[in-house]
């Protein structure tokens, strides 16, 4: 099986897993003050690294519960279940995110979201899809006519007030900001062309692997908040269907 193919495969396989734990039995543990971790999640990305390893045992892997693994140059990046919270609390709005990053590249990731049975997809080159179909950024040219996204962070009070700050700047000048709580989610969505724009002050590798590249594939802009282009080890993220990017950059404040 070719690389896309089997993220995906690892990425329907832990869907399983993790509709089969929603809304029932499973451990809730606390990583930090708020941050938390259930046995779904390392069950999944257990899951994940199995399915990735019957084609590729030579590959490394980054996934957040479990840390890093091997020194091969094709690292996997898993976030298990992405959207945590929302899991924990039987909201549906989460996700499954893998991406092979070869050479720092990333070349492929998928992001699935097991309650709505929606896979996104893209291979560096070769576009973004949802369920096998092309999709691309919205056209919106106006912040007045936009849906933007955001994200809080866990614990750090002085991004949360940047936070804050945007949202407040901005509020008025778009049709509406959503904290839907699932970051790599938030990608898709723009990617997708329902959103316009989303910005975070603080995410981590595997929030951001598979949705940095599905959106650009999709037309659309990854950078930090001062304008340079994102990558996986970039921590802030202003995310846009391209054409409102400065526009919805002149809201936000650097680090
Ligand atoms: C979280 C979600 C959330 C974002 C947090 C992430 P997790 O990931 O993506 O939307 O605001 O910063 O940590 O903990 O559910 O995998
Ligand atoms: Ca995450
Ligand atoms: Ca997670």
């Amino acid at each position: 099986m070719n690389e896309i193919e089997i993220a995906k495969k690892a990425c329907v396989e832990a869907g399983k897993i993790a509709m089969k734990y929603f809304h029932g039995d499973f451990t809730i543990t606390k990583k930090g003050r708020i941050d938390l971790v259930t046995n779904a999640d390392v069950e999944c990305e257990q899951k994940i690294k199995k399915v990735i390893a019957s084609e590729y045992p030579t590959h490394s892997f980054l996934g957040e519960e479990e840390g890093a693994q091997g020194k091969s140059r094709n690292v996997w990046i898993i976030d298990p279940i992405d959207g945590t919270t929302n899991f924990a609390h039987g909201i549906d709005y989460f996700c499954h995110s893998i991406a092979l990053v070869r050479d720092n590249e990333i070349v492929c990731g998928a992001i699935f979201d097991p309650v709505n049975k929606k896979l996104f997809t893209a291979v560096k080159g070769k576009g973004a899809e949802l369920n096998g179909k092309k999709i691309s950024v919205s056209k919106t040219d106006k912040l007045l006519d936009s849906v933007l996204i955001t994200g809080f962070p866990y614990d750090n009070p002085e991004l949360e007030r940047k936070t804050i700050n945007a949202v407040a700047s901005l509020k008025s000048n778009c049709q509406g900001i959503r904290r839907f709580g699932a970051a790599a989610l938030d990608f898709c969505r723009v990617a997708q062309g329902v959103c316009d724009g989303y910005f975070e002050y603080y995410l981590k590798p595997w929030d951001v692997a598979a949705g940095i590249l599905i959106l650009r594939e999709a037309g659309g802009r990854v950078t930090n908040m001062l304008g340079e282009e994102a990558d996986i080890n970039s921590t802030n993220f202003l995310c846009s269907n391209t054409i409102l990017h400065s526009q919805i950059k002149e809201h936000l404040e650097g680090l």
